[in-house]
């Protein structure tokens, strides 16, 4: 089975937790990044996301955003979840980090992508 509940880290270091998934599988949690683009002070940051098929347990993909505390930027997160043969769960991801830039001229530099891999802490 894989659930997105729970306490999750990735490669960077930084921690995610989630809440519990409602039925109509939007969920909510928060993140501590490990590493930021900006000079600011790193805050825990709020993060919204959707499961597909909540019930189903088995490979569900999911996405969510981040809404950073300490900066203007904005985080999506797509992704799916997986579960290996000793049951160890993994969220694999890509993610899509825009900044806010003054000028649309600005925009080619503007945004930066990733992927992640995030395995269960607790
Ligand atoms: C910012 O720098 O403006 C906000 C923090 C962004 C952190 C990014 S989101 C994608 C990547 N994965 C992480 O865990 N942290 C960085």
């Amino acid at each position: 089975q894989c659930d997105l509940k729970g306490l999750w880290r990735n490669e960077l270091g930084s921690n995610m937790t989630i809440l519990a998934t409602n039925t109509a599988g939007t969920f909510s949690g928060s993140y501590h990044t490990a590493v930021a683009a900006t000079n600011k002070q790193i805050l825990a940051s709020p993060l919204q996301g959707v499961q597909q098929h909540p019930s189903a347990k088995r490979n569900p993909t999911f996405g969510f955003t981040v809404q950073w505390q300490f900066s203007d930027s904005t985080t999506a997160f797509v992704g799916q979840c997986f579960v290996d043969h000793r049951g160890k769960e993994t969220l694999e991801t890509m993610w899509l980090l825009r900044e806010e830039v003054l000028s649309h001229k600005d925009t080619w530099k503007a945004t930066r992508v990733g992927t992640s891999i995030f395995t269960r802490v607790k």
